[in-house]
């Protein structure tokens, strides 16, 4: 009698064992399949799409650009001063001691070689991010003729270096470089 009671509940263990085998068994393969496709967005989310691809680097014709004036185009969200120098300007830029600068360069390492009258830099302010004037047609240009900061009155010379206010460096150059003599590449 005892066996016979034994039994059933051996059966029922050997049934529950497997039934609660094939819920965790279940529950990994719903687990696995929800980790897939949370995974599958984020992925794809990383992937640059092809707008912002394109965005990445910018071609620019620099033809209609006479000496003494300059553009602002856009690239990867951020304005970019394109400056055609006059001699005088490039003369202005030279001959100030480096000693006397803040964030110490040359023309020269600021422009390409051969190409030393296109001044290339973004267009954001080194204090707190300002778009400064200058790159359009009758804005304050500043005490140095370069570029001026109306937030907190920073002024760039012309070559684009930090010269007073409370800017700590120079406009940043990005990368860039020439296709031909007058179209450049950015980014
Ligand atoms: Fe340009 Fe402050 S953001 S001077």
């Amino acid at each position: 009698m005892s066996q016979m009671a034994l039994q059933p509940t051996e059966d029922l263990s050997d049934t529950g064992e497997r039934r609660r085998d094939f819920i965790y068994i279940a529950t990994g393969a719903f687990a696995a399949a929800g980790a897939a496709t949370l995974v599958w967005p984020l992925v794809n989310q990383m992937n640059p799409s092809a707008d912002v691809l394109a965005l990445a680097s910018i071609d620019v014709d620099l033809s209609s650009i006479q000496p003494g004036q300059a553009i602002k185009v856009s690239w990867r969200g951020k304005p970019v001063f394109l400056r055609n120098l006059t001699p005088a300007e490039q003369a202005a830029a030279n001959k100030v001691p480096l000693s006397e600068l803040r964030d110490p360069q040359t023309l020269a390492q600021r422009t390409k070689d051969g190409h030393t009258n296109w001044l290339i830099t973004l267009g954001v302010c080194t204090h707190l991010g300002c778009v400064p004037l200058g790159a359009g047609e009758g804005e304050n240009r500043g005490d140095f003729g370069g570029y001026f900061c109306p937030c907190h009155g920073s002024s760039y010379d012309t070559a684009a270096r930090i010269r007073k206010g409370p800017a700590p460096k120079n406009l940043e150059v990005p990368e860039y470089g020439f296709k031909t003599p007058t179209q450049v590449t950015i980014g």
